[in-house]
């Protein structure tokens, strides 16, 4: 397998998919909302390499599942993502010029529709996979419990706790159990979704299901260090965003409590644990620890 080849053709399937959902043609009373509909394709247009949807289709069709089943997922959770980062940058939050190589969203359309477009977006999520589970009755108790991971991991309970307690937290001193809980919740969580959502869209076991909770957990956890070793070691050409973001606004991160050298020895473990939990899933899995591998030395 050609992983970079592979990764391509994953991510071609969701863009194209998203392409149809946010086609111009499917929305109503154009002359009032274009504006909108402009904004949150620019978001979700702007690049991205589309990682939490390529895990919930990868952890589908690795238990055999129809891809064409979770495609509506995977484009839902990347529009979670995508109204995640419009807000994560506003001014009252990270307020960060650059994203996906563009300017913010805000910086563009201005806060107010920055703040509608994730908001839409958020929602948009939710019609497109109602929509979809209704296609699918003789497995709708699944569909019910994808969404409602995916609904839990986005919401106070998860990625939003995560939010609150790192801005929370800022221009404060804290210790690892605080800096833990920011990186599982605000970013961990909904990569941990990602992948439970697709692989609880079939029938396996529960073993399997907790293999495969243990790796999203961990490449969760694992990314966004890499996230907080690369706002200080990257560059704004293969990050589309500007570094330093961190520094400039006292979040707490991982090269600030330990270093650079041991954050990075901290996700080598955390991967190496990540692929250890796909073993029983065997050569199928393959796809998926090259994944995992490759969050070590990511540029962007
Ligand atoms: C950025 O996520 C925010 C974090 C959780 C670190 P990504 O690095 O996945 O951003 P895109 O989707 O590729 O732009
Ligand atoms: C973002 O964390 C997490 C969410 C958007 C939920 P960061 O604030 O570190 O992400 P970047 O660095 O702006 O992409
Ligand atoms: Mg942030
Ligand atoms: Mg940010
Ligand atoms: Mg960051």
């Amino acid at each position: 397998m050609n992983f970079k080849e592979e990764y391509l053709k994953r991510q071609n399937i969701i863009n194209s998919k998203i392409e149809k959902y946010l086609n111009i043609d499917n929305f109503d009373h154009l002359n009032y909302s274009r504006k909108i509909i402009d904004a949150m394709r620019y978001s979700m247009f702007a690049g991205g390499k589309r990682l939490r949807p390529i895990l919930l289709i990868s952890f589908h069709s690795m238990v055999e599942g129809d891809i064409e089943e979770s495609l509506a997922l995977a484009c839902a959770i990347e529009m979670i993502h995508t109204y995640s980062l419009i807000h994560d940058d506003l001014p009252s939050m990270d307020d960060d010029d650059y994203r996906r190589g563009k300017l913010t969203n805000h910086m563009v359309f201005g806060e107010g529709m920055a703040i509608l477009a994730g908001d839409a977006l958020l929602n948009m999520a939710y019609e497109i996979m109602i929509d979809n589970a209704r296609k699918y009755p003789n497995n709708i108790c699944n569909h019910l419990r994808s969404m409602y991971i995916i609904s839990s991991s986005s919401g106070v309970n998860g990625m939003i706790s995560g939010q609150v307690a790192d801005i929370s937290y800022q221009d404060e001193y804290i210790e690892l159990d605080a800096l833990e809980f920011i990186h599982g919740y605000k970013t961990a969580a909904l990569i941990k979704a990602s992948v439970l959502a697709g692989i609880m869209l079939e029938d396996v076991d529960r073993e399997l299901i907790s293999c495969a909770r243990k790796y999203g957990e961990n490449i969760g956890l694992a990314f966004q260090i890499t996230d907080d070793i690369l706002d200080i070691t990257g560059s704004f050409e293969d990050l589309g965003k500007k570094v330093g973001s961190d520094q400039k606004n006292k979040k707490n991160t991982y090269p600030l409590l330990y270093g650079i050298d041991k954050s990075k020895k901290i996700v080598n473990d955390l991967i190496t644990e990540a692929v250890e939990a796909l073993r029983p899933f065997g050569e199928k899995a393959d796809f998926l620890e090259r994944l995992a591998i490759n969050i070590i030395n990511r540029q962007n």
